[in-house]
């Protein structure tokens, strides 16, 4: 098993992320970390919250990211994911709410856990990259981190150039990338290939609580979305590729990102680096699959 720390900004996608992770036996989930993205950081944890208690998940805590980024402001994206980052009404619940911050989480999970600590970043890099500032120590602790972000080979879904998370903070994305930790990338270039079409009906078909609750906030997505006639799952492919890497392939990579004017958030490569594993290819069926079993509780 995985000791995993997953950072996320619940956001629907997200939530597709998290219920395949908490049904797969290959991750060990130490807790989640919040981060303000797909919508505000109050809701993105109201989000998390209420998903561990829709899957009766009491053990996991979660700890309170950041609201800005390292610099400028935080763009939402609640015009894709909702309002409040979701399309369906979650319980609310504040029992597994630590009073840990997140940045403070992840660097004494990466300082005392037996095992160096994998994280799986969802979301804009803010928490990761503000741990790593305040205890730079602790990136000899972490084993990996797979990051959904970026756009290299492909256009961007903000801007033309750049994938959302990278995007909302292009510093904290650099921080990360240039700490020396084993980053694979998991951007657009292979996981807009990878979704759930209106017309499909195995991901709405199951019966266990996890396969109900997926299809219900993909349902309520299509329904806020006449113009998609499919769903992109960029976190559940970040998900997929911890538990199965060989489902992608990868090229490695020096990776830069723009901060700031036009190209804010653009993702470059420099194909004589090596420091980030960047993900070119990916076999979609077996990894829509995978999602798609992993997605089914054993109620
Ligand atoms: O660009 C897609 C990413 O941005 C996903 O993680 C989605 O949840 C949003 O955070
Ligand atoms: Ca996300």
């Amino acid at each position: 098993m995985t000791r995993v720390i997953i950072d996320t900004d619940p956001g629907t996608d997200d939530a597709i992320a998290l219920i395949a992770a908490l049904n797969s036996p290959e991750l060990d989930i130490a807790g989640l970390t919040t981060v303000t993205g797909n919508t505000s950081l109050q809701d993105a944890t109201r989000n998390a919250l209420g998903l561990l208690t829709s899957l009766r998940n009491f053990d996991i805590r979660v700890h309170i990211g950041a609201d800005t980024p390292l610099t400028g402001e935080f763009a939402l994206a609640e015009h894709y994911h909702g309002p409040g980052g979701m399309t369906i009404e979650l319980p609310e619940s504040v029992e597994m709410l630590s009073a840990v911050p997140a940045d403070r989480y992840i660097s004494s999970a990466a300082a005392t856990f037996d095992e160096a600590i994998t994280i799986i970043a969802l979301g804009p890099l803010t928490n990761v990259a503000v741990a790593i500032q305040r205890r730079p120590e602790v990136k000899d602790r972490i084993k990996e981190i797979f990051v959904m972000g970026g756009a290299v080979e492909v256009g961007g879904n903000v801007t033309q150039y750049a994938e959302f998370n990278i995007y909302d903070d292009p510093r904290a994305a650099n921080v990360v990338f240039d700490s020396g930790i084993p980053i694979t990338l998991v951007g657009l270039d292979v996981c807009e290939r990878v979704a759930f079409g209106l017309a499909e009906t195995d991901w709405r078909s199951g019966t266990s609580t996890g396969e109900r609750l997926a299809a219900r906030i993909i349902e309520g997505w299509f329904e806020i979305h006449p113009e998609y006639d499919r769903y992109v799952l960029c976190d559940p492919l970040t998900v997929a590729a911890a538990i199965a890497p060989d489902l992608l392939t990868y090229r490695h990579a020096g990776i830069t990102v723009v901060e700031e004017g036009e190209q804010k958030g653009r993702t470059r490569a420099d194909y004589k680096g090596t420091e980030v594993k960047v993900a070119v290819d990916v076999e979609v069926e077996s990894a829509r699959q995978l999602i798609l079993d992993r997605l089914r509780t054993a109620d």
